[in-house]
């Protein structure tokens, strides 16, 4: 990340699940209706634009295919991914668990768009530049509307935004200062962040993250980022191209054994272990060509 700015491709996930919000069943999986309005009004563009044809199946199905094609599935990816956490987050929330720790937490709009949450202590932890855009955005738009797009965020159980740069601060301290409780469970996201870090952030998040977590605690995290499509050198060379010219390079794509060492490594039971083929094959009807960019594993402490 660039130190001085907001991260872009958190703006671009939140475009995109703003532009599912605007679909209709069966794509509409994680309704966020603050997500076209926390990104930059240009990246809202497309889910306006759809708000305005959504009645029509055709025009909903060109831009789910159409899109899908053009970005290799990350359109639909992102939606499916922040489903399937919802979901995983839910069955904790259901066994008891009442943190939330969301890393690398961007535009995530889960303590304001999920009832699940309303007595669930909520930590956000980002890059500080990143969470100081957010937090800035939220107040515009608090006053704005007299703060009814923002008014859940001050929910029962709370909301902590912890500023952390995973390359360089420790994890730990920011949190229990912000008054994580170590000895109660907790559900950890970390979710579209890995790639982007070194190796050795990874490894120091989840060590601190696994010292923290009470027996009972998840960790939902994304890893992975390239397409299961055979592209050519070119093509991957291209893809890691636009994201370095983001200023987000693509540093650690771990493949599954890898990150599932890490996690053992760290302490952690893996209990799923799911890509976006399986997302998509749970949430909708069957449909051809369904490309795979992440993984999401779910493991307890
Ligand atoms: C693709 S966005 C994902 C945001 C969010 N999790 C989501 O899915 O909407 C990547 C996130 O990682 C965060 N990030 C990247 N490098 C980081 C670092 N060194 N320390 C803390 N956060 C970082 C960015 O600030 C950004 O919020």
């Amino acid at each position: 990340m660039r130190s001085q700015r907001p991260s872009v491709t958190a703006s671009l996930v939140a475009a995109l699940r703003a532009l599912y919000t605007e679909m209709p069943e069966p794509y509409r999986l994680a309704p966020d209706p603050l997500a076209a309005r926390l990104v930059p009004w240009p990246l809202s563009l497309p889910a306006r634009a759809l708000a305005l044809v959504a009645g029509s199946p055709a025009a909903v199905s060109a831009v789910h295919r159409g899109l899908g094609l053009a970005v290799l599935g990350l359109n639909y990816h992102v939606a499916l991914r922040t489903r399937a956490i919802d979901d995983a987050l839910r069955e904790a929330v259901a066994r008891g668990t009442s943190q939330l720790v969301v890393l690398g937490a961007g535009l995530d709009s889960r303590a304001m768009r999920l009832p699940e949450l309303a007595g669930v202590q909520v930590f956000e932890v980002d890059h500080p530049s990143t969470q100081r855009y957010k937090i800035e955005r939220l107040a515009s738009l608090a006053r704005s509307d007299g703060g009814g797009a923002t008014a859940p965020a001050l929910k029962a159980g709370g909301l902590a935004r912890v500023p952390v740069d995973f390359e360089r601060d420790r994890l730990d301290e920011a949190l229990l200062s912000a008054g994580f409780r170590p000895s109660e469970p907790a559900f950890w996201i970390w979710e579209g962040v890995a790639v982007y870090l070194t190796r050795e952030a990874i490894e120091a998040t989840l060590r601190l993250t696994a010292a923290l977590s009470a027996p009972g605690s998840r960790i939902a995290l994304t890893y992975g980022m390239l397409p299961d499509v055979d592209l050519p050198a070119w093509a991957e060379l291209l893809i890691k191209g636009m994201f370095r010219s983001l200023g987000e390079p693509v540093r650690t794509p771990l493949a599954r054994e890898g990150m599932q060492a890490l996690l053992a490594h760290a302490g952690f039971r893996v209990l799923s272990d799911e890509s976006t083929a399986d997302w998509a094959a749970r949430y909708w009807p069957p449909q051809r060509g369904i490309v795979a960019i992440e993984r999401l594993a779910v493991a307890e402490r």
